[in-house]
């Protein structure tokens, strides 16, 4: 098993999605910056969706017009229909992600639809995808626990990832909308997603709402997991699953992986800058447990080198 791991960084879409206070496209575009020059090359940087539902995302065709295409970076655009589909293509996006919950009426408050209905248009938009050169990826949500139907049982999980990849999915990412899940569950999850259609194929979405992410994380790598979706200072929760908080922060994750051996290409230091920037855009305290950490040790040398300078 390659010890290469993928951080997909979800901050600009899942981060700011829920922010009372609106980052225009330059700021979009500062944090951004700031995220590759610490060595992030997977971005989920917008959603094609209702402005009116998400106005934090209403500039989607505007920032992927701006994206640095150059930089070897992997952009995703989330579209919860045809028409953002069709919008996220013609504004550039070659990778797509697709969203469906597992509960009826979380796809009623997510995107209006049915669960069934929902299906219908995942489906579709997967097919046309592929018929069009686009890679789909596919996001089971509210994968482990819902807001307004409680406990989500497995088989509903392994089903939809069965009727998503069947349709030509190319990635099915497991998330866990709301922080639910534990470590168990979601070993559970994984190996069995992992024997079916082989971990390359699977990514890793957590919340920290209850402090669990990260060992939902090692979890899912120790069942062959080698992409995550974190999120820059642990921005974010979302506006549809009331009660949900921020993905596990980037830097923790990334933090835990380099400790542990494996390689994100990714330099703590420039994730701190890269928290800055959003900190600045966002207005509000940001930051995993890591940096609290490098800050207090920074706070402890400069004591002792005063001292020693008296
Ligand atoms: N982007 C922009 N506008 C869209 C759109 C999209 N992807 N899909 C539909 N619309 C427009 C329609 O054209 C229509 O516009 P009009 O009023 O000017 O005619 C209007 O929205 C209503 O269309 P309808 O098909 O009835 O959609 P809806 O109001 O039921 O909304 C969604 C459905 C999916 C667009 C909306 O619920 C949504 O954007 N949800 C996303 C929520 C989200 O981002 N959650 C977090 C990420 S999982
Ligand atoms: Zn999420």
């Amino acid at each position: 098993m390659s010890d290469r791991v993928i951080v997909n960084e979800v901050g600009l879409r899942d981060g700011l999605q829920n922010q009372p206070r609106h980052v225009p496209v330059e700021g979009k575009l500062e944090m951004l910056d700031a995220l590759i020059a610490a060595g992030i090359r997977s971005i989920e940087a917008t959603s094609f969706v209702s402005p009116k539902a998400v106005p934090q995302m209403a500039d989607a065709s505007e920032l992927y017009g701006r994206l640095p295409l150059d930089a070897g970076v992997n952009f995703e655009a989330l579209v919860p229909n045809e028409k953002g589909y069709e919008r996220a293509v013609a504004a550039g996006a070659k990778t797509v992600a697709l969203v469906l919950a597992s509960t009826e009426e979380m796809n009623q408050k997510n995107i209006g639809m049915s669960l069934e209905r929902a299906t219908e248009v995942n489906i579709a938009v997967i097919k046309r995808a592929n018929r069009e050169g686009i890679k789909p990826r596919s996001y089971i949500s509210t994968a482990v626990g819902c807001p307004y139907e409680g406990d989500v049982a497995p088989e509903v999980v392994f089903d939809i990832a069965a009727r998503m990849f069947e349709a030509g999915a190319a990635e099915v990412a497991v998330a866990d909308t709301i922080g639910s899940g534990d470590p168990a569950q979601v070993k559970f999850i994984f190996e069995t997603l992992a024997k079916r259609y082989g971990p390359e194929r699977l990514a890793a979405h957590f919340h920290d709402t209850r402090g669990l992410a990260l060992a939902n994380s090692w979890a899912a790598l120790e069942c062959g997991v080698r992409k995550f979706d974190t999120s820059i200072g642990g921005l974010g929760g979302c506006p549809f699953a009331p009660g949900a908080t921020g993905n596990v922060a980037t830097e923790d994750v990334v933090h835990m992986l380099e400790r542990s051996g494996f390689e994100t290409g990714i330099e703590i230091e420039g994730l701190r800058k890269a928290v800055a920037v959003a900190e600045k855009h966002t207005e509000q305290k940001l930051g995993g447990r890591v940096l609290s950490w490098i800050e207090s040790q920074e706070r402890r040398k400069q004591a002792k080198a005063s001292a020693a300078a008296e």
